[in-house]
């Protein structure tokens, strides 16, 4: 005999057409086809919606054929400034579970970005507080809010009331955090902070170049005005995406917030991603990376040009000197608690790099460097 139930849960998942979300969406057609799926999309109607997910998605699934499971009634068209509108309709007051993965995650500076991340958010939290059947409310943060914090193993617990930020986009997400339990009042919330997402350990960055033209710029210049045994705490979104959910879903979390990175032993440091990068070009042997003095930065512009490609000259030298703060940070992320929730650690980032190479080198760095800054 056929008996088929109602899901136990009722998943919406905010962001999913970005590049985390579209890596989430593709890991709950592949692994939890189980549980009810709903998706708030900026777009016309839910055919326009289900188009826009189905190309973020394709990309990131190794099986396409699951995006026949993406349907229609699955799309709630709406953003988060005015979800509360979307609140009589029956399959919203079904959610069980939210993962909300929506933010404006640019490094410009932009008044956009407090709008969306903190005002936005807070409205958005607002009305899923209204919710009958919530259980649980996952918010993606950054680890990246610990600021100008220094040469450290940081834990989710060091989250002093004051650090410098170098952008807009780490402030407004340090913001956002706190407020979050008030809004959403009983509402169980859960906060996530993954570190640094660079590529899919599959797909490398065919779904999204983000940060991966940092590395580029390093590989032609040869040269990082900071220690050349810095650490850097990268994860692939693949990775990223399955953490996320399975925090999402578990029924006992012991903390209320988790990094998700590589941590002191998975992280790289910036030798060792020049050498695996020098590797998989596959072109001999390379000269060592060298550490400069940030004061001859701007002596070396007139190489730009040869090492990196066309480019405005100007503008690589402003962001190579921005993210250069943040590549000499030198910090991991304590990821003790994401191990004890039954999360494995990441590949390393060298580990997956040769794919990254392999589909992230069909742009200008020029042009690539612009996702960052949209
Ligand atoms: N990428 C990283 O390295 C990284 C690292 C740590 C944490 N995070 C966090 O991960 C989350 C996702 O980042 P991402 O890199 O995936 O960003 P992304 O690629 O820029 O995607 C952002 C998503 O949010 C949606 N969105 C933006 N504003 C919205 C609004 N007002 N209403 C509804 N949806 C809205 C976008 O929808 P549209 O497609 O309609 O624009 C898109 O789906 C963010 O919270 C970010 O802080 C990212």
């Amino acid at each position: 005999m056929h008996t088929s139930s109602a899901p136990r849960i009722t998943l919406l998942v905010t962001g999913s057409t970005g590049f985390l979300g579209s890596a989430i969406v593709a890991e709950l057609l592949t692994a939890h086809r189980d549980i009810a799926l709903l998706f708030l999309i900026r777009a016309e109607n839910p055919e326009a919606g289900r188009l826009r997910l189905t190309q973020s998605v394709r990309g990131m699934l190794a099986d396409p054929a699951l995006l026949s499971h993406l349907t229609p009634d699955m799309i709630l068209c709406g953003d988060l400034q005015h979800f509360a509108e979307l609140q009589n309709d029956p399959r919203v007051q079904r959610i069980t579970h939210i993962l909300h993965a929506a933010a404006l995650a640019s490094f410009a500076w932009k008044p956009e970005i407090w709008q969306v991340n903190v005002e936005q958010t807070s409205q958005f939290a607002r009305a899923v507080a209204q919710l009958p059947a919530m259980q649980r409310f996952l918010h993606v943060g950054t680890a990246m809010i610990s600021g100008d914090t220094t040469n450290q193993h940081v834990h989710e617990t060091q989250f002093p009331a004051k650090v410098r930020h170098f952008v807009p986009y780490t402030k407004s997400k340090a913001e956002i955090e706190p407020l979050l339990p008030t809004l959403l009042g009983r509402i169980p919330v859960v906060i996530a902070r993954p570190s640094i997402v660079v590529g899919h350990s599959r797909t490398g960055c065919s779904a999204s170049p983000s940060i991966f033209w940092v590395f580029r710029m390093i590989h032609a210049a040869k040269r990082v005005p900071f220690k050349t045994t810095n650490k850097v705490d990268i994860i692939p979104v693949d990775f990223c995406a399955r953490a996320l959910i399975t925090l999402t879903l578990s029924s006992e979390l012991a903390h209320a917030c988790y990094h998700i990175s590589a941590g002191d032993t998975e992280s790289c440091t910036f030798d060792e991603i020049d050498a695996a990068y020098t590797r998989a070009e596959g072109l001999g042997r390379d000269a060592p990376l060298q550490q400069i003095d940030v004061a001859d930065l701007s002596a070396l512009e007139p190489q730009f040009e040869s090492w990196f490609g066309p480019c405005d000259t100007q503008r690589m030298s402003t962001v190579a000197k921005l993210y250069r703060i943040f590549a000499g940070l030198n910090v991991t992320f304590n990821n003790q608690r994401m191990r004890e929730a039954g999360i494995a650690p990441p590949p390393r980032f060298v580990d997956y790099l040769p794919v990254c190479q392999q589909t992230g080198e069909d742009q200008p760095i020029a042009e690539q460097m612009l996702y960052d800054f949209r």
